[in-house]
């Protein structure tokens, strides 16, 4: 069983009533219940952290660091432009997967870079709450590749056993 830290930037905690039409309907609690029902339908447990500010979320991502498998994150508007965020992110040796509800490639020119993405494992963006239910599994499944990325191990282009640390495992008994 692993950890995973739903993370959640500015502004999301007024979703509801923040631009339905770009964010839906749904609410933050509604968003974080869908994540933790997700994350322990498959064996983990989900931890949520919400703050509209970027000091906030940068030290709930070293507090992640060494006791969380996986960091879904949606750092709504820092995704443009924090960089410390993104540099926080890369010490993170975890799975990270970002995710926004909205499409931002569809919106001003201004949301379609993200300072995140290049850190991350993969993004989900336009789903809003179907976004995600799919960021917690595509974490979930990463969870054995990055066990193996922790261990040292580079990825191997053949379909592996899914669970965690299974290629390490096996190669320890290689070693044996
Ligand atoms: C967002 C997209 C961002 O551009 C915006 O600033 C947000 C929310 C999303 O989930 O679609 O706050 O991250």
């Amino acid at each position: 069983m692993a950890t995973i830290l739903l993370l959640s930037g500015p502004n999301l905690n007024l979703l509801g009533e923040r631009e339905p039409h770009f964010y839906g309907t749904t609410t933050l609690d509604d968003l974080v219940g869908i994540a933790r029902e997700t994350a322990a339908k498959l064996g983990h447990e989900l931890e949520h952290v919400q703050s509209n500010h970027e000091g906030a979320l940068i030290d709930a991502i070293h507090d992640a660091r060494g006791r969380c498998g996986a960091i879904v994150f949606n750092a709504g508007a820092f995704s443009h432009y924090a960089f410390a965020l993104a540099d926080a992110l890369a010490m993170f040796e975890g799975a990270k997967v970002e995710v926004h509800l909205s499409n931002p490639y569809a919106r001003e020119r201004w949301r379609h870079r993200s300072v995140i993405s290049p850190v991350v494992d993969g993004t989900i963006t336009g789903l809003k709450a179907t976004g995600y239910r799919l960021a917690i599994e595509a974490a979930a499944a990463l969870l054995p590749e990055v066990s193996d990325r922790e261990a040292g191990i580079p990825p191997s282009s053949e379909p592996g056993p899914e669970r965690p640390g299974a290629k390490r495992q096996e190669r320890n008994e290689e070693k044996k």
